[in-house]
Formats: C-alpha cells, sequence, structure tokens
C-alpha cells in the first residue's frame, strides 16, 4: 500500500491560532484528520511528524527510506534558508512535494528563494490547509499508484 510522510516545520504546530489572516483557522491536528481519511478512502496511507528543529527533520527524511514512498514537506522558514534539507533530500532519492498554505510569492522577498524546490518533483502553495490534500494526490499520481 501506497505509504506518505507528511513533514511539517517549524511554527506549524502553531497553525490555527498563528497569524489566521495568513495561515487561516484550521489546526495542525484538523489538517492530520482530514488527511488520515482522504488516505483512508483511497486506499493509502499518511504519516504524520512535524518539527520545530531542523536536525529532527533531517533525520525524518533520512528514516523515510525503504519506509514511506513519498514525502510531502511543508518545511516552514527552513524553505527559504536550510541546505540541509535540501541535501537530504538529495541524499534519500524520494520523491518529495513542496507544500506552502501562503503563497509564498506574493509576500515577503526573502520567502521568493526555496531551497526545497531545487529538489521537490513540485510546489503547490496558496491553497490553504487544501493544499494537504491536493499534494497528496499529486504525489500518488506521480508515483502512478
Ligand atoms: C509557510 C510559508 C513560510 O514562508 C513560512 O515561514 C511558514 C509557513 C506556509 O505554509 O505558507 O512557516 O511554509
Amino acid at each position: 500500500m501506497t505509504s506518505i510522510l507528511v513533514l511539517n516545520g517549524p511554527n506549524l504546530n502553531l497553525l490555527g491560532v498563528r497569524q489566521p489572516e495568513v495561515y487561516g483557522r484550521t489546526t495542525l491536528s484538523d489538517i492530520e484528520s482530514m488527511c488520515q481519511s482522504h488516505a483512508a478512502e483511497r486506499g493509502f496511507t499518511v504519516s504524520f511528524f512535524q518539527s520545530n528543529h531542523e536536525g529532527a527533520l533531517v533525520d525524518a527524511i533520512h528514516d523515510a527510506r525503504n519506509v514511506h514512498d513519498a514525502i510531502l514537506l511543508n518545511a516552514g522558514a527552513y524553505t527559504h534558508t536550510s541546505i540541509a534539507l535540501h541535501d537530504a533530500i538529495a541524499s534519500v532519492e524520494l520523491p518529495v512535494c513542496e507544500l506552502h498554505l501562503s503563497n509564498i510569492h506574493a509576500r515577503e522577498e526573502f520567502r521568493h528563494t526555496s531551497f526545497i524546490s531545487k529538489v521537490a518533483v513540485g510546489m503547490i502553495c496558496g491553497f490553504g490547509a487544501h493544499g494537504y490534500v491536493l499534494g497528496l494526490d499529486a504525489l500518488r499520481r506521480h508515483l502512478g499508484h
């Protein structure tokens, strides 16, 4: 059965209360439930992990090898800074879909650069929490499952 890891980076544990005008009122646990039911209805599995720590995210990417088929990644602010996450993705050869709730290209200049995009199969941004479901479907299609 197809297995997708949904990986969330720094500050995403505060979704729902964090700048709701930018990120919406849906919590990370609401998003997890949404993804779990979406996956169950379509016969694949999702695992969720969130960390505020760059190294823990690198470890999670390494640990996904031989366990998951793909990764849906919202790296939060590490998107714009982390060569370590870029290298981890390049090292594991798992397809990664980059995800952002907000449209990072319509925001501050510093959000326009992504170290993740260079090693991702594609990117979804600007559709809020619904983007997670779009990302899961995009990865399944990419996998041909
Ligand atoms: C984000 C966009 C990033 O620029 C920001 O640092 C985040 C969230 C998003 O989902 O829109 O933490 O990844």
